[in-house]
């Protein structure tokens, strides 16, 4: 089981011994609070601050590098499917569907629309919002497991957002938690130096890959994009920084509960028994199987990981329950959002939902939700949102995030 832990990480003597302890804050914009209350220590650490002369002061602030969510955006695909329509093809109906997941819509993509239209759309919104031109973009991550080419999609929407400059793009496959995952890795490139502007896109077309006659997986997936800019913020207080913590965790254990594995071909097997070199190469045709998915499994794995990874990543961050505005969950099951609700004791006026309308997007759900509360006002500059993603791999993690 692989294990990453939030920036606030080094053990405390540790620290001690690589940083100077009169000031709390290192390189990556990150106050060290381990154990204690963030604001604090942060307090303490300003009055040490006050300190020291206002040139001291502003060189130690010049390299603590932050991050700003500065924009977001989302695009939809234009066909809806509703539970009513769903019961026409399998054996269900509305009531078991909403009850059991709070599903009632969902939007798929046709035939002739693409997934890379839809994320560039969503990341076009983005940019619109945070003011930035696309050549000012400086790496673009493509959150998706359902890319349109088996070497990534990012760069097909690098080149039709027209960032001429020619940033970075690659895709990151991590199924649900791909967006938490993107976010992460654009935080630590801004901190790291030398990136700016990071577009990070969740998109993602399961309808391509679910199995049309099995009830128990079709009612849940939908299509959608979103999309979120980061940029850099220098001499930021970590106060106002975007990224608080985060906690991130993998376990191929589990993969068997959740999968899309590669078809096997017996067509090769029987031209293998021939004995001719042609008959043990692979057939240049591959493809991975429909969505195969143990529900109830999925469903106490969540149940389990998600709460002790938010609380993990509060404290990381020195923060509390209260301290959160906004819960903003992946958009899986109604069921599983307020169980971690309850279980942190987040009031359900604080917890974002629309899946009601979606489903389960899969990357794009985060990025989803985040903007429709940005634009509807719910979600104001300056607001704490403890986000987290799960599913396929099995992944999961969760970050303490600033809006604006
Ligand atoms: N309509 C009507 N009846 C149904 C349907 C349906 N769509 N689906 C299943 N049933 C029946 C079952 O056959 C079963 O009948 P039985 O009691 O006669 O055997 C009964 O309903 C109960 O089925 P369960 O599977 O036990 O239902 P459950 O309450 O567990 O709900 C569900 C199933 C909604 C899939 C739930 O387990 C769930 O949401 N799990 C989490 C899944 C998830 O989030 N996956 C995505 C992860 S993200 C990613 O990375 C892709």
């Amino acid at each position: 089981m692989a294990n990453a832990s939030g920036l606030v990480a080094p053990t405390l003597p540790s620290f001690r011994r690589r940083f100077s302890p009169s000031l709390g804050v290192y390189r990556s914009g990150f106050w060290f609070c381990h154990g204690v209350s963030r604001r604090t220590v942060c307090s303490s650490a300003a009055q040490r601050a006050e300190k020291l002369s206002p040139a001291e002061s502003k060189a130690r602030r010049l390299v603590s590098k932050g991050c700003k969510l500065v924009g977001c955006g989302s695009a939809l695909p234009s066909i809806q499917i509703s539970n009513d329509n769903l019961s026409e093809i399998v054996d269900t109906n509305d009531e078991w569907i909403s009850v059991r997941t709070g599903i009632r819509n969902r939007r798929i993509l046709s035939r002739k629309e693409s997934l890379t239209a839809m994320a560039t759309e969503a990341a076009q919104k983005a940019l619109q919002m945070a003011k930035v031109e696309p050549n000012d973009v400086d790496l673009v991550l493509l959150c998706t497991s359902t890319p349109e080419d088996l070497f990534g999609s990012a760069p097909q929407i690098q080149k039709a957002l027209g960032c001429s400059h020619n940033p970075l793009a690659y895709d990151i496959t991590a199924a649900c938690s791909g967006f938490l995952l993107g976010l992460v890795s654009a935080a630590c490139y801004i901190r790291g130096g030398g990136f700016n502007n990071v577009l990070v896109i969740g998109a993602d077309a399961l309808s391509r890959y679910v199995d049309w006659t099995d009830r128990g997986s079709c009612i849940l997936f939908g299509d959608a994009a979103g999309a979120v800019l980061l940029q850099v913020w220098l001499s930021c207080d970590s106060e106002e920084d975007g990224l608080f913590a985060f906690d991130m965790h993998s376990d191929g254990e589990g993969q068997r509960h959740l999968k899309a594995g590669m078809k096997e071909n017996n067509t090769d097997q029987e031209l293998a028994t021939n004995g001719s070199l042609l008959g043990l190469l692979p057939k240049g045709s591959s493809s991975y199987s429909c969505i195969e998915m143990n529900g109830k499994e999925v469903f106490r794995f969540a149940v389990r990981v998600v709460p002790h990874s938010i609380e993990l990543a509060l404290e990381k961050a020195g923060l509390g329950v209260s301290s959160i505005d906004w819960l903003i969950l992946h958009q899986a099951n109604q069921r599983i959002i307020d169980a971690v609700a309850t279980r942190l004791e987040v009031p359900q006026e604080r917890v974002i939902s629309n899946l009601a309308n979606y489903g389960n997007t899969s990357a794009a759900s985060i990025p989803l939700a985040l903007d429709e509360a940005v634009r509807s006002g719910k979600v104001q500059a300056g607001d704490t949102i403890a986000t987290a993603g799960f599913g396929a791999g099995l992944t999961w993690g969760s970050a303490i995030v600033r809006w604006g």
